[in-house]
């Protein structure tokens, strides 16, 4: 309520917030100084850019008429199982070329940003052989020179078990030809990657597989962030307390050792409502999460099952099915999320020095972005990256 006007200040070129504080003070303190622009935001409210801590966001071949299947009561792993879920659109991305994997991509990134998204993670994982992997990252890397909205990328080339190879053997030729590449083009400065995730579930990737895929991630000094304890309890959130994960994804099944295990080692939890509303799951705990002091952020876990941009979704989601509160919400899809990214420091909330990343709403109650459900476009008046306006 502070702000009865932002004012988007151009003195130096570095995008970062220059004074946090009322109108008028913050006035004085530039008296000298010439805007570029000045944004008045009388009766409106302006919030830190919205982050998504987990996202699967650059593939070809949706999955509508498996959404219909699963309707008709199929679940998500028997269909997995019976060849579609990830392998079919592992098939469609492996015949897919880099341009159209990148305009489709450029297109999602712009809706997430149109919702609130300033910052996002973006995965990897639906290529599983090391060329389409590759390509999957060069289209990434791509997006992170060109557009305007932050990223931060995922190797997930554990996302499922390759069609005619057993996980051993998967989990071997990631550690032995995967991540030696990533090392190699990290040093010639053709990909950095960020993150290593793995699919941790019964018939995917067992604990033992992913204890040695991330660890040897962690060895090339990617950050840890995997999915885990979705379907069944794995101990996910044990090993990632136990390796120094900065997060585990999902955790409806999680353990209550587990839950204190990742609160002890500040390895946060990164809750998906899409997933557990889309595909009926038990919702994870998020309210026993969050009295145990565990780190818990959102994401909308965009993917052909879960096709859902919107962060304000996701929050609205998170507080009626998970119990969260809106202030709980807020911060999970902001400063946490930014946590989880390991850029806490720079994103995620608006702070003197901090990077300058805001939504600005049409009301004078921050709530509503949250109230709201669906249709956000009339609610979501600017967003902000980097103190230039990106959207309005
Ligand atoms: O987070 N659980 C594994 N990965 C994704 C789903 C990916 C897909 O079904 O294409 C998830 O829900
Ligand atoms: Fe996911």
């Amino acid at each position: 309520p502070a702000f009865r006007e932002l004012l988007l200040q151009e003195l130096s070129q570095d995008g970062c917030i220059k004074a946090v504080g009322q109108a008028d003070v913050i006035r004085n303190q530039f008296s000298g100084a010439t805007f570029e622009r000045i944004i008045d935001c009388s009766g409106k409210c302006v919030l830190p850019g919205l982050v998504d801590a987990h996202t699967h966001p650059v593939w070809a071949g949706d999955r509508v008429h498996e959404f219909a299947m699963k309707l008709a009561g199929a679940s998500y792993m028997e269909i997995h199982q019976a060849g579609g879920g990830i392998h079919f659109t592992v098939e469609h991305t492996q015949n897919a070329t880099e341009e159209e994997l990148f305009n489709t991509f450029k297109h999602r990134l712009e809706r997430m940003r149109n919702a609130g998204s300033t910052l996002v993670e973006c995965k990897s994982g639906y290529g599983l052989n090391l060329e389409t992997e590759l390509k999957m990252l060069r289209v990434i890397e791509r997006a992170k020179q060109s557009m305007d909205i932050g990223i931060s990328s995922t190797y997930c080339g554990a996302h499922s078990v390759p069609k005619g190879k057993t996980a051993t053997e998967a989990t071997d030729d990631i550690i032995n030809n995967h991540l030696p590449k990533l090392k190699e083009l990290k040093l010639s400065g053709e990909i950095h990657v960020n993150n290593i995730d793995v699919f941790c579930e019964k018939g995917v990737f067992d604990l033992e597989s992913t204890r040695r895929i991330l660890q040897a991630g962690k060895n090339i000094g990617l950050q840890l962030n995997f999915h885990g304890d979705e379907l069944h309890p794995m101990k996910s959130a044990e090993l990632g307390a136990e390796l120094g994960a900065r997060a585990v994804s999902h955790l409806e099944e999680v353990s209550d050792e587990g839950i204190t295990a990742m609160a002890r080692a500040k390895c946060a939890a990164v809750l998906l409502p899409t997933t557990a509303y889309m595909l009926r799951l038990k919702q994870p705990q998020a309210r026993k999460m969050l009295d145990e002091g565990v780190i818990v952020a959102l994401g909308s876990d965009f993917n052909p099952n879960a096709y859902c941009f919107s962060m304000p979704m996701v929050m609205h989601l998170a507080c009626v099915n998970m119990k969260m509160s809106m202030n709980e919400a807020l911060a999970a899809a902001t400063i946490n999320a930014a946590y989880v990214l390991g850029k806490s420091d720079t994103h995620g909330s608006i702070e003197t020095g901090k990077q300058g990343d805001l939504v600005i709403i049409n009301s004078s109650r921050w709530e509503h972005l949250i109230y709201q459900f669906g249709g956000h476009e009339a609610l979501i008046n600017y967003v902000i990256v980097k103190g230039q306006v990106v959207y309005e």
